[in-house]
């Protein structure tokens, strides 16, 4: 049988576009932007995302192109004698353990979808919305149920392949992501009084500029790019050899930039015209944002869409979670998916329910004084992504042959020796430089 691959190269943009863009750019950023001072936060994340995150990206593509292989076996090829694929485990285990948390979102983001044909969550009964978020997740049953059938969804993706199941559901998620948005930016920018939310969100606020607002930039574009985990090393191994790497990279980092605007032209207008709070941390989106749309006309309808947005960002990037894990497990052996897919994806179920009840039955337990839910992102999203990105970017500057390289780097595309010459000088130097100073500023700081 043999090995899968994408049907066409807009497909594999998609879907790394779609691993991309998930919680990271449509939640976490724009409520890390408001508590960093909004604009100069965008402006740099953006810049950030387009020399240092682009050149790791391109590193993990050409990685992964030149071998065909997934996370373990990649490392191999390039480098059989020594350790070095402990990088690509390194990545599975980041995976899983990001996954298992990211699913427990996941898992609010479908209540709060199923929930929202009945009108209760943009207009709770007694009003509160915070209330209501703090009483859903409370409930370890409610959550438990939702956490399950997101990962289900997951699953039954994954395991139809990657052309027929990844590429086919990324192929028409992202374009419906990427038209709702539209239509809730739209909406957002017509009220009354949005126009101060678009200043905040654009107009750059120099006196809030520290180190910190760097730091934080560039930790999110890594995160936000799936940097790190060798998942972009994983689907760019079912990439056609002669695709073009720097303009596949372009069209994710660029997707990724446009849907980072729209997030943010989308829901600042909208806080400023109702007079909320935009900096109110994780809950912007299940308190702050419900509360938003309950004074619309039709507020429930653009919440259902609002929503349903929201499942098809974290559900694209859910995939590339699994199948990381899955390439790896199957090597090529096509009939070995289904099995593998579900064991990893029940097994990755299973290390996210002290996370899910972090918020209930497990809400006073801590772990180096965090609930489990934040010490298992601290310890992926502050140790190990961060970790992979730069053993990953030493890998492919210093492991790999220069004339292989250029070859795989610059094949099918129109660039010559001078970009070449800039993104070696990006992941030799540049790129490892500024993670390790995120890296113990994450760390120590
Ligand atoms: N890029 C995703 C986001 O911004 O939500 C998160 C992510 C997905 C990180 C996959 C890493 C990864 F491998």
């Amino acid at each position: 049988m043999q090995r899968d691959s994408w049907g066409s190269r807009i497909g594999f943009v998609l879907a790394a576009a779609g691993s991309a863009i998930g919680l990271g750019t449509v939640w976490r950023l724009p409520y890390v932007a408001g508590e960093q001072g909004g604009g100069l936060f965008f402006f740099i994340f953006i810049i950030l995302l387009m020399t240092v995150g682009t050149s790791l990206l391109l590193a993990e593509f050409v990685l992964g192109r030149s071998t065909k292989e997934g996370a373990i076996e990649a490392y191999r090829k390039i480098a059989p004698k020594g350790q070095w694929h402990l990088i690509g485990i390194i990545g599975m285990v980041a995976s899983f353990l990001l996954l298992s948390f990211y699913s427990v979102v996941g898992g609010w983001i479908t209540t709060y979808f199923v929930r929202s044909f009945t009108g209760n969550v943009t207009n709770p009964p007694d009003g509160d919305h915070a209330a209501l978020f703090e009483q859903i997740t409370s409930n370890p049953w409610e959550v438990g149920i939702a956490h399950l059938a997101f990962m289900i969804m997951t699953i039954l993706v994954v395991q139809m392949g990657i052309k027929k199941g990844i590429e086919k559901a990324s192929i028409y998620m992202m374009p419906a992501l990427f038209v709702i948005f539209l239509i809730l930016m739209v909406r957002s920018l017509t009220l009354d009084g949005a126009y101060e939310g678009v200043v905040y969100f654009l107009q750059p606020d120099f006196s809030a500029l520290t180190g910190d607002t760097f730091l934080f930039a560039l930790g999110q574009a890594f995160f936000s790019l799936s940097l790190g985990v060798s998942v972009m090393v994983t689907y760019s191994s079912y990439l056609d050899k002669n695709a073009s790497l720097p303009s596949s990279a372009w069209s994710v980092v660029l997707l990724s930039v446009l849907i980072a605007i729209m997030a943010g032209l989308a829901i600042f207008p909208a806080l400023y015209a109702f007079d909320m709070p935009p900096d109110q941390g994780p809950m912007l989106i299940f308190s702050v944002i419900p509360a938003v749309f309950g004074q619309l006309a039709f507020g429930e309808v653009f919440f259902f869409l609002f929503m349903l947005l929201m499942l098809f960002a974290t559900l694209t990037s859910a995939f590339s979670l699994i199948e990381i894990i899955v390439t790896p497990l199957i090597r090529g052996k096509e009939y070995l998916r289904k099995r593998m897919t579900w064991i990893v994806g029940l097994l990755i179920f299973a290390m996210g329910i002290p996370s899910n009840l972090s918020y209930s039955l497990l809400s006073d337990t801590y772990f180096f004084g965090m609930i489990f839910f934040d010490a298992v992102d601290y310890l992926v999203s502050n140790i190990l992504l961060p970790l992979g990105a730069l053993l990953i970017s030493l890998f492919v500057a210093y492991k790999m042959k220069k004339p292989d390289l250029r070859e795989e780097l610059l094949r099918g595309s129109k660039l010559g020796d001078r970009f070449f010459s800039i993104w070696l000088l990006m992941i030799r130097f540049i790129t490892p430089f500024c993670i390790i100073v995120v890296f113990f500023y994450l760390i120590f700081g």
